[in-house]
């Protein structure tokens, strides 16, 4: 059994810079689930510049605080809208920074949960799919199954909670085997009781 010396640390990045994002009422919902297992803080991608090979000598502010919230990420929650069943630009971008300079990637061998919604009956899985290719040729460790919601303007209220019980057990589901990954794979934040 494992007694959490403090609680995993999770960086959660949403992939849409829209002020109403779905995918971020889906992010607020998922770490509302994860309640008590892990500790989530938002990593702010809207504000990163376009990447430039350029300006690795002397990285950009934003690009050096969102490298190292990653850093003390002990896995990371991706929740991403599909923009022409892709990945959306502004989450590309985060992910080519996060990527650079070359040997001191923040996602090798990080543990990750992607999923994402989309108004659409596919629920966004394209842009998953793309963005697994592209997090595990980066050398993450992803959480595994396929977590598509299909966005319903009532599935998520104010407070974060999903009116949806067969969603809420489906996506608790996700978030439990989330957390029991990263803290397998984070063992400077456990310890083992005798129990
Ligand atoms: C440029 C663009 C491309 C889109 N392409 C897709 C798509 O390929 N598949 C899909 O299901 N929805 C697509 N949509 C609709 C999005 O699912 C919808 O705008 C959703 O609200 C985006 O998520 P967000 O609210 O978190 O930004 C697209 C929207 C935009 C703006």
């Amino acid at each position: 059994m494992l007694n959490p010396v403090h609680l995993p640390r999770i960086a959660v990045i949403v992939g849409s810079n829209r002020r109403d994002s779905i995918n971020r009422k889906l992010a607020q919902a998922l770490v509302r689930l994860g309640a008590g297992k892990f500790e989530a803080s938002f990593a702010r991608i809207d504000d990163l510049p376009m990447y430039n090979q350029d300006n690795e000598g002397n990285l950009p502010p934003a690009v050096v605080r969102f490298k190292s919230e990653l850093a003390r990420a002990d896995g990371v929650l991706i929740v991403t809208p599909e923009h022409d069943r892709s990945i959306p630009a502004v989450l590309k971008n985060a992910i080519d920074w996060g990527a650079r300079p070359w040997g001191k990637s923040s996602w090798t061998g990080k543990p990750a949960f992607i999923t994402g919604t989309s108004p659409g009956a596919i629920g966004s899985a394209l842009a998953q799919q793309h963005l697994r290719s592209v997090m595990t040729g980066l050398g993450m460790i992803l959480l595994g199954g396929e977590a598509y919601v299909t966005f319903k303007p009532n599935l998520i209220d104010e407070h974060g909670a999903i009116g949806d019980d067969s969603t809420n057990k489906f996506l608790q589901d996700f978030v439990d085997r989330f957390a029991h990954l990263v803290t397998r794979l984070a063992p400077a934040t456990v310890e083992r009781s005798a129990a």
